[in-house]
């Protein structure tokens, strides 16, 4: 249990690393969470900060997600027990770094939506599912530029993935499969705001000022 516990612990903690809003703080002494749309993400980081301070942010928002799977896998593989765990830990610490950046312990479990941070946890366990999840963003991001809407749809993308290779190969791997399917109602539901300014056709489109 040891084995599974320090790893899931320090993917939360990664997770609830909040770059997005320390950046806003340490830089420009603003409280993101009370500009553009209000969320802790690179993309409102973008929007309110700029390229320069928003594009780190992603990377070290996908970092915060990759590190911790990449540190349970290395450290599980060390043990001689360890290695029918590998694909477990690596699942679990990969959620507990998502699940830290959507509800952060330090902002009163508020957080952000997730994209970047499971985008870097999947690099880190199934970066065939991360790549389908990119493909399908980019297909909507640059068809629609509502990055929301890309971002959601890319969670279907991971899912679909996951289920297409393991139907191919005819191996399920039902824990890894669970996360995507997951990590994907996830997504979309910490865009709700985002859905309803997409129906009311209020949501803004990436490059253009609101
Ligand atoms: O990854 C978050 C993105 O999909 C939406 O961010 O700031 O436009 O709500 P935002």
């Amino acid at each position: 249990t040891l084995a599974l516990l320090v790893p899931v612990l320090g993917g939360y903690v990664s997770g609830a690393t909040p770059f997005g809003y320390l950046a806003g703080k340490m830089i420009r002494g603003i409280d993101i969470r009370q500009h553009g749309s209000g969320n802790i993400g690179a993309t409102n980081a973008i929007r309110v900060l700029g390229k320069g301070i928003g594009i780190p942010v992603f990377i070290l928002d996908f970092l915060k997600g990759w590190l911790p799977v990449w540190l349970a896998k290395s450290w599980l593989a060390t043990m001689p027990e360890g290695a029918h765990l590998i694909s477990t830990a690596a699942v679990l610490t990969g959620l507990a770094a998502v699940l830290g950046h959507m509800f952060t312990f330090w902002l009163g479990f508020k957080g952000g939506k997730g994209v970047a941070t499971t985008g870097g946890a999947l690099c880190g366990m199934a970066p065939l599912a991360m790549l389908g999840g990119l493909l399908v963003w980019l297909l909507f991001f640059f068809t629609t530029r509502y990055v929301s809407l890309a971002s959601m749809m890319s969670g279907v993308g991971v899912a679909l993935t996951m289920v297409i290779l393991m139907a191919r190969s005819g191996s399920w791997d039902y824990v890894m499969l669970g996360f995507g399917v997951l990590v994907m109602l996830l997504v979309i539901l910490r865009h709700k705001s985002n859905i309803s300014r997409l129906l009311a056709g209020t949501e803004p489109r990436a490059g253009k000022k609101k």
